[in-house]
């Protein structure tokens, strides 16, 4: 599958969101990865379906990517599924029910998720895949952006790799966490066809010259 670069607006200046949502796609960017903290699951807070909702109607062509870091999450799912998301991946220990809030999600239109922390096995997923549309590999622990990449999570990319394979389906495996053009090579080379980046992107001087730098390392 074609590889897509997803930055992550938490990096992002809130004061200008939307028009950050609009340089960065100008800049090459494949679409918008939406994270949402809620000060519970993880020890951070961010934004929620009313953020999104308002950059859908600014931004109808755009894809978000939404990250739910939550707990519970099954209302949530339905709020950022009628405010315009197009990917939704939830946290399995964030739900009691992972395979029903999965169908939940996909009622509603919506690609699914499931995200695996650095500590979380990837047994979690097997009895899953059959409703999954992206797995997420978390190569830093949730709740803050900047961090760096942890390398120890690239055997577990490379079986999640093996697994998506062997099932015969058309799941994404996505990376997220310390991304940047120092790493994102190593992601790419263990499987990963989506690849988060926050700092790396909105960091940066120049949008553009951040997201090529990226693509020059997943063409080498
Ligand atoms: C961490 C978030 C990430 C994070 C990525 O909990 O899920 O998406 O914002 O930021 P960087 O690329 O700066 O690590
Ligand atoms: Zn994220």
């Amino acid at each position: 599958m074609q590889p897509l670069i997803a930055p992550s607006i938490l990096a992002a200046d809130f004061a200008r969101l939307g028009n950050e949502v609009r340089d960065v796609m100008d800049a090459g960017a494949d679409l918008i990865h939406f994270d949402v903290m809620d000060n519970h699951y993880v020890p951070n807070l961010s934004v929620g379906p009313l953020v999104l909702r308002s950059l859908v109607k600014r931004h109808p062509d755009v894809e978000f990517d939404v990250h739910l870091m939550v707990s519970p999450v099954e209302r949530l799912v339905d709020e950022f599924a009628a405010a315009g998301a197009a990917w939704i991946t939830i946290h399995p220990e964030a739900t009691e029910h992972p395979h029903a809030v999965l169908s939940q999600i996909r009622r509603h239109g919506c690609k699914s998720g499931v995200s695996l922390n650095p500590g979380t096995p990837l047994g979690v997923v097997e009895p899953l895949l059959n409703s999954l549309d992206l797995m997420l590999i978390m190569s830093v622990n949730p709740g803050f952006g900047g961090q760096s990449f942890l390398p120890e999570v690239l055997p577990k990319t490379r079986c999640a790799r093996a697994l998506i394979d062997q099932s015969g389906h058309s799941i994404r495996l996505e990376i997220d966490g310390g991304i940047a053009a120092d790493t994102i090579g190593d992601a790419h080379r263990a499987g990963a066809d989506m690849f988060v980046a926050g700092s790396a992107v909105f960091g940066a001087d120049n949008y553009s010259d951040a997201i090529q730098s990226m693509r020059v390392e997943l063409n080498a």
